[in-house]
């Protein structure tokens, strides 16, 4: 969603911005602009569309600016259409500001300015908080800001500038994510680290109600009294490399090669003479024992984890997992107690819905488990425990490696659990690690041969609309085959538990009709192979992820991607890797932009 920057230094800004701005562009948007120090008034640039189609072509129409200091936005719509009048920053001739959140009083806020005699001319709600900031500002910007804090409602991270400050930024954020950047002799403001790394790597983070001033002299930060706050100063484990496509055409591509290495990171310190160790994040087996009831919550691709997550937990564990959609889970007032664990998945650490179902099962009692990618995120800091993914930065919309660290954490925790509560032995719990730390090397075996997802990419992309199916693990796995299609190639696509098609959906099969089976499970594996061959007789054309050991006949299959060997339980990381080429491949050969899919954002902030 949005993304804010901001630069005070020495060198000319507007490039700076601009590429900031650009390392933004996965978080998802339809519109980008800046404003800037240009001599003694704001400057501002801005238009709709792609950055390089819209904000720099206007740039390169203009004199070559020349300031030194200025903000920068990438805008997903939300109120208001995409427009070069709607595009961020917006402001008059004394204030322009930058914003991410959702103000939800704006529509009280603009009344009251209307009354006031401001005249609108966006249908944003960040121009309520321009306006009111304006209506607020008698030469003070700290008091303009304090008394504007005070009376939205709504979450928000804003970089705002005021003409009569050369040179200086002011920053203030709740609930929406901002850092401040510390170079050499320049400050940055940023929705996150990666818009930064081309200048440095340290950055703080700034807090709920926080007040950020950056000049040339560097950033300095207030509470809303005034006082100084003196803050933790964070370095980047990320680098620029991480941020880079490193020769891969897309992001989504380099990010599913780097799954064995993301996989390595994540489990490799959680594991302890051959056993699961989750005890940095304060799961004990005690606590392990005492849960009666796990609730997984999230949204997109973190959910699909989630629901192999429970597969698994239940498989092996046996204690109940119920997997829900956070935006559901928040209003359906579930039933959660005290003895209960709910957790929460995310990659961004941001998603509005996740983070209300984390403080709703907060507020009834249970405790918290965020498994998260982003550092110092949202959800990472407001859960009781955390586990972070070790993914590195997930660049490209689509999730690909964040699902993969999100299923290896699902695994420990499973092991930790099942071996916690005696519902396993040591032996196979040691067995079940071993299987996991194999894993890196088999997806590397599975991403040396992409022949075979390129092929069914080719059968997929004249497609109208196909089926994924499958039972079990293999069926959880499908919904997340079914997601990526959707996601990268636009094509319509439903998973289907394989047993529950001929209740009804076995009616869309045409002829010629792509169906991908996932069939990889030992105890289900006939099952679904008679369910293969049932759209077979009605004219599917089948493509079906097995393993090596065991395939479907050519009287079932059209054409068979294989996974190497491990143990059902683990099969879901192998066979994800096809069902993530296959998206990807699909997704590129329609010319699609794989990394910023239509209408989709990379961490939305807003429910
Ligand atoms: C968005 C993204 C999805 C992601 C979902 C949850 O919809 O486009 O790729 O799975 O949000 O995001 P999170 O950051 O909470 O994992």
């Amino acid at each position: 969603m949005c993304g804010i920057v901001g630069f005070v230094g020495k060198k000319a800004c507007a490039d700076i911005l601009v590429k900031a701005l650009k390392r933004l562009e996965y978080r998802g948007y339809d519109s980008a602009g800046i404003a800037v120090f240009e001599g003694d008034s704001l400057k501002t640039v801005k238009a709709k569309g792609k950055i390089d189609e819209g904000l720099v072509r206007k740039l390169s129409e203009e004199t070559p600016l020349t300031a030194t200091a200025g903000i920068g936005h990438t805008r997903w719509a939300t109120h208001g259409e995409p427009s070069d009048i709607n595009s961020h920053p917006i402001g008059n001739g004394r204030i322009s500001i930058v914003h991410n959140g959702i103000i939800e009083n704006y529509r009280k806020i603009k009344e009251f300015l209307i009354s006031k005699g401001y005249v609108f001319e966006s249908e944003t709600d960040t121009e309520t908080v321009a306006k009111l900031l304006d209506y607020y500002y008698k030469g003070d910007p700290m008091e303009a800001i304090v008394k504007t804090a005070a009376e939205i409602e709504g979450s928000f991270a804003l970089g705002i500038i005021f003409k009569d400050f050369k040179n200086t930024i002011f920053a203030i954020r709740r609930e929406s994510p901002l850092i401040v950047g510390k170079g050499e002799g320049e400050s940055f403001i940023a929705s996150d680290v990666t818009a930064i790394l081309d200048h440095t790597k340290d950055y703080y983070l700034l807090e709920h109600n926080e007040i950020a001033r950056l000049d040339e002299n560097g950033a300095r930060f207030f509470d809303f009294n005034g006082n100084v706050i003196e803050k933790a100063l964070h370095t980047a484990d990320w680098d620029l490399d991480a941020a880079e496509k490193g020769g891969y055409k897309f992001f989504m591509l380099k990010e599913i090669h780097e799954q064995p290495e993301a996989i390595r990171k994540t489990i490799t310190p959680r594991i302890s003479d051959g056993m699961p160790d989750l005890s940095e994040c304060g799961l004990t087996p005690e606590k392990l024992r005492g849960y009666k009831n796990i609730f997984v919550v999230a949204c997109g691709t973190a959910m699909h984890a989630g629901l192999v997550g429970k597969y698994v937990v239940e498989r092996i564990g046996r204690i109940p997992v119920t997997v829900e959609v956070a935006s559901e889970f928040r209003y359906r007032n579930p039933i959660v107690s005290p003895d209960d664990l709910v957790i929460l998945v995310s990659q961004s650490g941001e998603t509005a819905d996740t983070h209300a179902a984390l403080t709703l099962a907060k507020d009834m009692g249970a405790e918290t488990l965020a498994i998260v990618n982003a550092k110092g995120s949202k959800i990472a800091r407001d859960a009781d425990m955390v586990i972070y993914t070790h993914a590195g930065p997930e660049l490209a919309v689509a999730s690909t490696k964040a699902y993969m660290v999100q299923l290896a954490v699902f695994y420990l925790f499973a092991f930790e659990l099942a071996w916690a509560r005696n519902a396993i032995s040591e032996e196979k719990c040691r067995s079940l690690v071993k299987g996991l730390e194999e894993m890196p090397a088999l997806i590397e075996k599975v991403l040396e041969k992409p022949d075979s997802s390129q092929f069914a990419a080719s059968k997929l992309v004249a497609a109208e609309n196909l089926l994924y199916i499958g039972r079990g693990l293999d069926y959880a796995l499908s919904m997340e085959g079914s997601l990526k299609l959707k996601e990268v190639s636009y094509i319509h696509s439903e998973s289907y538990a394989a047993g529950e098609l001929k209740h009804g959906t076995i009616s869309l099969i045409t002829e010629g009709m792509p169906v991908i089976s996932v069939a990889t499970q030992t105890d289900v594996f006939d099952k679904t192979v008679s369910n293969i061959k049932e759209v077979k007789t009605r004219g599917a054309y089948n493509i079906v992820v097995a393993r090596e050991s065991r395939q479907p006949g050519s009287d079932a299959a059209d054409f068979i991607i294989t996974v190497p060997e491990t143990d059902d339980i683990l099969m879901p990381m192998l066979a994800v890797v096809p069902l993530q080429l296959i998206a990807y491949y699909t997704g590129d050969l329609k010319g699609n932009d794989v990394d910023k899919p239509r209408n989709l954002a990379k961490s939305v902030t807003v429910e």
